[in-house]
């Protein structure tokens, strides 16, 4: 049998005639744990952060893992431990990174619609960086900031109005997009937000979207951010870092994305050109750090053999896997056992993998070829990053369980839920 790892997946590989992620075998996993199960490779966690941190060798650069593409303690944990900070959006964020030991001073608050609440606890906690989105926004943080007796830091999202190229729900930095702050409008907002008594201004950001696999639109987005920084430097407002946000994309289906040192090479050496490269620079990348970390196994229930189509009905369903429905992506689907994985390459009956959900869009892979049966395991890839952090309890199913492997060894990170889980805080009549 080969050990050939699958392409894109270098930690995920047939041996012994059964799929593994680093060296434990899915199937056996799947027998203790049950399905579905996702399972994530720390070293490639570590290998996907290496590749940033090799990109800002020697540069005055901080890495914060976007966690809402997968926000499990124990995956927190692993960034927390290699000195990550983190990007949050809630509330509910702030409380899983403490929990999980990040350093509060790293932590960067992003979102459109922080609560004052929100806002008080994340001042309480002492984190690095509110990125404001909105004039009203600026306005509330400092009457909150104020009432406090404290000062919040803060960077002003801008919306560069460039076009990442991808899935339009996951576009961010186009001018019809919620998110940021027009161009146009960002040096009056900074002498707006520097006049304020409850705002220290520290920096600037943008994040233009997600699952970007071109290099222009972040170089385009750079030229952007630096022409405003000279303006509101000019202006006389220092600009103590520069945060450029996440987005690059991992290869779910011949994609192509840049490695990201070779990216940041690139933007690094644009930033040189312009003066910048002394700055203190900030990223948060969310599904490059853990996209293709991660499976979820699944068992086959039933083959249906159709008129029009034929199904292969799996127990894992859009809500442990939401992202076909929601945005027709593609994920890889192929069996556990090495021997299925060859015969299915030749097979020309395809079929559709789909759950059990009642809704026509409860479908994982459309015409996969796949020579399984009733009890057979697959493993769906790439589920790494926007799968467990997006799941939920439809149709009054349990939320899978999630296991973190290190080399030969395996901890359960999340145990799946039970009934009570489910029904916790509901109330009788
Ligand atoms: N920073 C901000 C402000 C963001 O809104 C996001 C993602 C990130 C960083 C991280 O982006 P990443 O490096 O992961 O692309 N559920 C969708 C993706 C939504 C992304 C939302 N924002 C999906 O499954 O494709």
């Amino acid at each position: 049998m080969t050990t050939d790892t699958l392409p894109g997946h270098p930690h995920i590989h047939y041996a012994a005639g059964q799929l593994q992620v680093e060296d434990c075998a899915l199937d056996a996993l799947a027998t203790e744990f049950g399905t579905p199960l996702f399972v994530y490779s720390k070293a490639s966690m570590l290998s996907a952060l290496a590749a940033y941190q090799c990109g800002f060798a020697g540069r005055n650069a901080q890495i914060c893992y976007a966690m809402k593409a997968s926000s499990t303690l124990g995956v927190l944990q692993v960034f927390a431990q290699a000195g990550c900070g983190f990007d949050i959006v809630s509330g509910g964020e702030l409380a899983r990174v403490m929990a999980a030991g990040a350093d509060a001073s790293k932590v960067i608050f992003s979102g459109v619609g922080k609560t004052r609440d929100e806002m008080r606890r994340a001042l309480d906690t002492g984190i690095g960086c509110f990125n404001v989105e909105s004039e009203a926004e600026i306005d509330v943080l400092n009457a909150v900031a104020v009432s406090m007796g404290k000062r919040a830091p803060i960077s002003i999202r801008v919306n560069p109005n460039v076009d990442p190229k991808t899935h339009p729900y996951i576009s961010t930095g186009l001018k019809g997009n919620k998110f940021g702050i027009a161009h146009e409008r960002t040096l009056a907002t900074y002498q707006h937000a520097a006049s304020l008594p409850g705002l220290d201004v520290v920096g600037i950001d943008c994040h233009i979207g997600s699952q970007i696999t071109e290099e222009t639109p972040y170089l385009d987005a750079m030229d952007r951010m630096l022409d405003l920084v000279e303006a509101i430097e000019a202006a006389g407002i220092p600009i103590h870092h520069i945060d450029f946000g996440g987005g690059l994309g991992i290869n779910y289906n011949d994609d192509t994305p840049p490695p990201a040192d070779v990216l940041w090479a690139k933007l690094l050496a644009k930033l040189d050109a312009r003066g910048f490269g002394q700055r203190k620079l900030m990223i948060e990348p969310g599904r490059s750090l853990v996209g293709n970390a991660g499976v979820c196994v699944t068992e086959v229930l039933f083959m249906k053999p159709g008129e029009q189509k034929n199904f292969c009905i799996v127990d894992a369903a859009m809500n442990d896997l939401p992202r076909p429905a929601m945005y027709q992506a593609f994920h890889t689907i192929v069996p556990l056992s090495e021997v299925q994985q060859i015969k299915s390459e030749s097979k020309s009956l395809l079929c559709d993998v789909v759950g059990p959900v009642c809704e026509s869009g409860d479908w994982i892979g459309r015409d996969r070829a796949l020579a399984v049966a009733a009890g057979d395991r697959l493993a769906v890839l790439s589920a790494g990053a926007y799968c467990m952090s997006m799941s939920s309890n439809y149709n009054s199913r349990p939320k899978a369980a999630e296991v973190l492997v290190d080399a030969s060894h395996y901890h359960l990170i999340r145990a799946r839920d039970t009934l009570m889980d489910q029904m916790r805080g509901e109330l009788l009549l």
